[in-house]
């Protein structure tokens, strides 16, 4: 019988907290993938009695967490992340991601990039060679925006403002703004990710580089660890 996303998602999901251990601070991320994980992650913790300090990476995922009393604190109220599993929207074959489909690349680049150790859950679709299929998302100030969008145009990146499903202007936890850019094909990440790191009024781009080594894939005959 062929797997639906959504069974592969769940599978994934459910396979990834079979790294969390008693004790440990775990860094939750963000997306229909990490729903998942978060539901079977809260019944670890329920019938293994364990002791888990949650850091979450978005209002939604903070209201799944609190609904089911995982214990939750601030990225500055704990002393180290010792893993976080997160979602993605693309992963090229040298483990490099493009995040923030669901907005939230700002704080799970902080709570990525405080974490000893980073899974990356996905189902098949999100693998590629190479990455920029997926449109790069900018997190910008609104204030200076539309500079940003010409400077971006001008590059030839084809950039897009992201609406909300009411059609306004799409809002992030921070409530700045997004920059969708339709690349295609991106050659060099380092080198676009310092550009756009660069750019004043660019608060966080959904390039994460150098972050994961560990990436489970759901596949139709079950879920694959791939490690670097
Ligand atoms: C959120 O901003 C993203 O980085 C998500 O992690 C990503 O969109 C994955 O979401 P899905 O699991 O829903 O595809």
């Amino acid at each position: 019988k062929m797997m639906s996303q959504n069974e592969l998602k769940k599978l994934v999901g459910e396979k990834a907290v079979a790294w969390v251990k008693d004790g440990m601070t775990v860094g939750l991320g963000t997306g229909s993938t990490v729903k998942f994980m978060v539901d079977a992650l809260a019944k670890r913790i329920q019938e293994e009695h364990l002791n888990i300090i949650g850091v979450v990476t978005s209002a939604a995922t903070e209201k799944q967490a609190r609904s089911l009393n995982i214990p939750l604190k601030s990225v500055d109220d704990v002393e180290k992340i010792d893993l976080t599993i997160d979602g993605a929207d693309e992963i090229s074959d040298d483990f490099q991601g493009i995040k923030g489909g669901g907005a939230a690349l700002l704080f799970e680049k902080i709570v990525a990039t405080n974490s000893r150790k980073n899974i990356w859950i996905v189902d098949q679709s999100k693998m590629s060679k190479k990455l920029g299929s997926f449109p790069l998302p900018v997190e910008v100030i609104p204030y200076g925006s539309k500079k940003l969008f010409s400077k971006f145009s001008q590059k030839g990146y084809a950039p897009a403002f992201r609406l909300d499903d009411t059609g306004q202007l799409k809002r992030t936890d921070s409530n700045n703004l997004i920059i969708d850019l339709h690349l295609n094909e991106i050659n060099h990440p380092h080198e676009l990710a310092a550009y756009l790191s660069g750019q004043v009024g660019v608060v966080e781009h959904g390039l994460f580089l150098d972050l994961v080594n560990t990436v489970i894939v759901g596949y139709p005959d079950g879920p694959s660890v791939l490690k670097a």
